[in-house]
């Protein structure tokens, strides 16, 4: 009777166990990104090669038309639906001459946008054009929640890994399954003692608890160590990663501030904004004052601004706060005197016991901001490119040679070593650069 009753639940405990481990795993797959699809061929030019397309518009026709919205131009979207594709090959390789030949389509969309001339293409064939279209007519992406998910695009090492969405799914999943034995076990060993005898039960009810029970179960308590352990270990790593290694950390800032806008489009100088980088151990960001030389005149971005990601609308927005920020009334173009202050989130921290001067990199060491900070005149959203440890400071001193020759500071050392001892180049290593002192105060 005893066995017979055991046995089930052995097995229901062994079910259960091998669900616990084999289920993560499907979690875990389910939570994957999904692979990208390829262009899609579209039906009105099927044989188009879009990846050409997409060329052919970037370099040619990007500056006035988006696909899926109006711009200079109209949004090509859809172009299909509205004109045969012979029309459009000829509208795009030369639009005056089909405007000129009286086309009604033609000479409808062409007062529609007042009239404005859409320039000739003779370089192109009609199958160039069949590509570029397949490539506008490519569905729609989905917008990934307003925010550009570049994280593919980044150059830096060791990113990746589990989400912690997912790792917290599956310990939220151990949880409920040890749960789930527990309530088992606990029925088992009522039934047990019922069916021997069931005053012992209601004696054994008393005077066995379930955390004793559970502690006698010497495989249950096992399976609990393993699981504590685990999430100790998962927590040590994670806590540890963050020493120092910050890779890739992007904070959102209070004004979506793009430096791919200002610094690259614009090609505003980095030591315009940071202009202390030059002469003091701090870069430091700039005052708000610094903006509104520029931005009391410019109140709005240019319609070519927005990309998919984010829309003109939300720009302006983001000039606003600004504005807001600083108190400045475009309408009246005075300052109002209520200020409220910009809490730029920092993104860039050595730990206070080491030593980092920037005029002594950038301007002794003649080393671009970029290769620190990566290439910041591309990141619409600022993050930290290197890993700002020990390791790569040193690795670094050790490979970069000094840059002696026609530097004002190395001149008198510069003479002296190449005289006295017939060196001619030192790393930053051989200069001191691995002396604790210098980096540790
Ligand atoms: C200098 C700006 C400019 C460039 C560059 C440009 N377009 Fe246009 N395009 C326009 C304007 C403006 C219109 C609206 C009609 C007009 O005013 O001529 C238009 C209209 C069109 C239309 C007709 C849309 C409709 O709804 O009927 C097509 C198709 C088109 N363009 C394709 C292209 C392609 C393909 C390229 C690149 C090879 C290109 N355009 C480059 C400005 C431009
Ligand atoms: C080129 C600069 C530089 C030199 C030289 C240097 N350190 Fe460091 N050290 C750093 C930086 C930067 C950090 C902070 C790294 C971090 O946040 O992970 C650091 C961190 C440390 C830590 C904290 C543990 C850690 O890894 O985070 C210790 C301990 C340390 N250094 C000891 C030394 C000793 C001992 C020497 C001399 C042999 C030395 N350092 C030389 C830059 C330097
Ligand atoms: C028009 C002003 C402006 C220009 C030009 C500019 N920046 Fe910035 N920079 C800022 C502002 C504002 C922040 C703070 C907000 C942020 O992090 O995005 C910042 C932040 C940074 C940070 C991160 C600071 C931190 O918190 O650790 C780095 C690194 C940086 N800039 C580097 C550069 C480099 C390199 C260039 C030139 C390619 C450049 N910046 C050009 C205004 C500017
Ligand atoms: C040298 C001139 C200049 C300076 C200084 C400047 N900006 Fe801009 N900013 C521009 C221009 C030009 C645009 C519009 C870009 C366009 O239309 O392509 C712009 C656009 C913007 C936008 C909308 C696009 C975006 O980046 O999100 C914001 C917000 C903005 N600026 C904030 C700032 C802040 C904050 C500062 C100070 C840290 C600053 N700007 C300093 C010239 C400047
Ligand atoms: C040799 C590498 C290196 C170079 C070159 C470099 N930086 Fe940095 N930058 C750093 C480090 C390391 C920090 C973190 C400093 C700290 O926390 O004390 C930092 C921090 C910053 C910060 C945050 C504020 C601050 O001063 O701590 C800004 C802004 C910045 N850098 C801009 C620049 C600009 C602009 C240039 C080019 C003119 C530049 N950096 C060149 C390594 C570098
Ligand atoms: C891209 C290469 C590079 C990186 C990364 C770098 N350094 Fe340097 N560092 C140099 C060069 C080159 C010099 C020599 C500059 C000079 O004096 O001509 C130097 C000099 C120094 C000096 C002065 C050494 C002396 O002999 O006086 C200190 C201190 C220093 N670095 C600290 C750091 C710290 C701390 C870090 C990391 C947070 C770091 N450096 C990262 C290239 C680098």
């Amino acid at each position: 009777m005893k066995k017979v009753l055991f046995r089930p639940s052995k097995l229901k405990i062994f079910l259960l166990l091998f669900s616990l481990l084999t289920l993560p795993q499907f979690y875990a797959q389910d939570n994957e990104p999904e692979v990208e699809d390829g262009p899609k061929t579209i039906e009105a030019v099927p044989d188009a090669d879009p990846v050409k397309g997409k060329e052919l518009f970037n370099s040619l026709c990007a500056a006035c038309h988006k696909p899926y919205r109006k711009a200079v131009g109209p949004a090509l979207h859809g172009i299909t639906e509205r004109r045969d594709l012979d029309w459009i090959q000829k509208w795009t390789i030369n639009s005056r001459e089909l405007i000129d030949s009286g086309d009604s389509q033609a000479v409808a969309i062409y007062e529609e946008y007042n009239r404005q001339a859409m320039p000739a293409f003779p370089q192109l064939s009609n199958e160039d054009v069949n590509d570029i279209v397949a490539y506008v007519e490519q569905p729609k992406p989905e917008p990934s929640g307003g925010k550009k998910d570049d994280s593919e695009d980044r150059e830096i090492a060791g990113g990746g890994g589990v989400s912690t969405d997912v790792i917290l799914g599956i310990l939220a999943f151990v949880f409920l399954m040890l749960l789930v034995i527990l309530f088992l076990v606990n029925k088992t060993l009522r039934r047990f003692a019922e069916a021997n005898n069931v005053e012992l039960y209601k004696k054994k009810e008393k005077s066995k608890p379930i955390w004793v029970a559970f502690a006698e179960n010497q495989f249950l308590v096992l399976v609990s160590v393993v699981v504590v352990l685990l999430m100790v270990a998962y927590g040590g790593y994670g806590y540890l990663m963050q020493v120092g290694v910050d890779q890739g950390y992007e904070p959102i800032q209070p004004i979506h501030y793009s430096h791919k806008i200002h610094a690259g489009e614009n090609e505003i100088e980095c030591k315009y904004c940071h202009s202390s980088a030059r002469k003091s151990k701090h870069s430091g960001i700039p005052s708000l004052n610094v903006c509104m030389n520029c931005h009391k005149q410019i109140n709005e971005v240019a319609e070519e601004t927005g990309n998919d990601e984010y829309s003109k609308e939300f720009y302006d927005n983001e000039i606003q706060k600004l504005y807001e920020a600083t108190g400045w009334d475009p309408d009246t173009q005075s300052y109002t005197g209520e200020t409220k202050p910009v809490k730029w989130v920092r993104i860039h921290n050595l730990p206070d016991y080491a030593y980092f001067n920037h005029a002594q990199h950038v301007t002794v060491g003649q080393i671009e901001c970029q290769t620190c900070h990566g290439p910041v005149e591309e990141m619409e959203i600022l993050y930290q490119y290197s890993p700002l440890t020990m390791g790569w400071c040193i690795n670094c001193h050790r490979e970069t040679e000094v840059k002696m020759a026609d530097n004002p500071y190395y001149e008198k050392i510069h003479e002296e070593l190449s005289k006295k001892y017939g060196v001619d180049k030192l790393t930053a290593a051989e200069m001191g650069g691995l002396e604790c002192g210098k980096c540790h105060y």
